[in-house]
């Protein structure tokens, strides 16, 4: 039992070095969707504090994201976020895109669909309440 748990940890251990792709190639930060919309502090807050860390390159990883093989899961979903949507290439976005998202974000927002709940289980900031999903809201509702 003992030798099963010693070599369990040095498998863990080992797997350490295997590690998912998190660098983020040059972008521009004038196509920045903050720097773009110019959101009054409070939204910008929210934004950042809820979305960037899926939908942007500024994505901060916590230590426990750093951890394999929790970082292959949340690197996933911080790829398929910047897919979806890429604030940090806003500009470079065609309008009918930038307005889709924007519509489907309200929407999203709405229904407590994004942030996703895998995420607001250890972000509290991202929890939103009815105030912020307002603030949010009014926010995307003016870029559709
Ligand atoms: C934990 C990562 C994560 C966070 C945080 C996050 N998203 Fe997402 N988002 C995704 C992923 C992954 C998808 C694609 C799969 C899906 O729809 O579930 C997505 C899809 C979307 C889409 C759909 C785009 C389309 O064209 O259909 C919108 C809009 C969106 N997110 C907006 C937001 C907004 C606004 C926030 C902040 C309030 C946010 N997301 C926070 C990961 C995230």
């Amino acid at each position: 039992m003992k030798r099963l748990l010693l070599i369990l940890l040095l498998l863990l251990g080992l797997a350490q070095f295997i590690r998912p792709d998190t660098s983020v190639p040059d972008y521009d930060p004038a196509q920045d969707l903050i720097a773009m919309t110019k959101p009054m502090p409070a939204v910008e807050q929210l934004l950042r504090a809820a979305c960037y860390d899926c939908h942007s390159y500024e994505t901060q990883y916590p230590w426990y994201d750093r951890i394999t093989p929790v970082n292959w899961w949340v690197q996933g979903h911080v790829d398929h976020g910047r897919e979806e949507g890429n604030f940090s290439r806003w500009g470079e976005l065609p309008e009918k895109k930038r307005r889709h998202f924007a519509e489907e974000a309200v929407e999203l927002i709405a229904e407590g669909e994004m942030p996703l709940t895998e995420y607001t289980w250890t972000h509290a900031e991202a929890r939103l309440d009815a105030g912020q999903k307002k603030l949010l809201m009014d926010f995307f509702n003016g870029l559709r």
